[in-house]
């Protein structure tokens, strides 16, 4: 099995995940203001939820923090609660005692969505870049909102989300029929300039896009492959969805 040799496997127990992501995301960052990438769905809620609790704790103070979302759906605003504004508002800002001021999201809502898009890059550049990315990964292999054939130098924009992606994310809207047509995301050109990104895979469904993106050919049509390009990914995977990587116990 190939893997680049700047990518960083580890594989972690379910009651791992959170800590060993929420590790993995604080050594890299930056202590002052730093400004981290936040992904949503349900792989990252281990971590924030771990952040929270250290939070709570006094162990961590992110309150300096921006948050730079990845992405949102064109047509959901702030308010709307299955927005992914709702989602960062709720779920990592506040438990993190972020203010809203300190989150940076596409609106869903703008009336020229390719403008918004456009302006999202201009003020990612404007605020130096994002320090640590977190990401996801599609069951299709996609990163963000970037399906399959995304070129590896797209800018932030307003993409059809593929059919795939809408079944897969019936769940947070309950039916498909619910699920929004197109979205702005961060290109992976965009995401390519994050100066470490934390790539987060738990359970089988992920297994196949996990061991394409990891292990295979970099390739436009599994868009996660571009870590295999980045100089700083460290991957933090469960053991489901490590499954396909053929590896002989821990890797850290
Ligand atoms: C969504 C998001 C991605 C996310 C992916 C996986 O479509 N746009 O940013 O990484 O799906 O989501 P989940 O973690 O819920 O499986």
């Amino acid at each position: 099995m190939t893997m680049s040799a700047s990518l960083r496997l580890l594989v972690v127990d379910t009651d791992q995940f959170g800590a060993a992501a929420a590790d993995a995301v604080l050594r890299r960052l930056p202590a002052h203001r730093p400004r981290l990438g936040v992904a949503t769905g349900d792989t990252p809620i281990p971590l924030y939820r771990e952040l929270a609790r250290r939070h709570a704790c006094g162990q961590i103070d992110l309150r300096t923090a921006l948050l730079i979302a990845l992405d949102e759906y064109v047509g959901l605003g702030p308010d709307d609660p299955d927005s992914y504004a709702t989602y960062v508002r709720t779920l990592v800002a506040a438990p993190l005692g972020i203010g809203t001021e300190n989150i940076v999201i596409a609106d869903g809502l703008a009336p020229d969505p390719d403008l918004e898009a456009a302006n999202l890059d201009t003020r990612i550049e404007a605020l130096g870049g994002v320090d640590v990315q977190i990401a996801g990964i599609g069951s299709n292999g996609h990163l963000a909102f970037n399906e399959p054939g995304s070129a590896w130098e797209s800018g932030t924009r307003v993409v059809q989300l593929s059919e795939q992606t809408r079944q897969d994310n019936a769940r947070f809207f309950g039916t498909v029929a619910d699920v929004p047509h197109r979205a702005i995301t961060q290109g992976l050109g965009t995401i390519s300039r994050a100066r470490s990104i934390v790539l987060l895979a738990a359970g089988t469904a992920k297994s196949a896009a996990l061991t394409a993106a990891v292990s295979g050919p970099i390739d436009p049509h599994v868009p996660a492959s571009m870590l295999q390009r980045h100089p700083a990914v460290t991957v933090i995977a469960d053991r489901a969805a490590a499954a396909g990587l053929s590896l002989r116990g821990e890797h850290r």
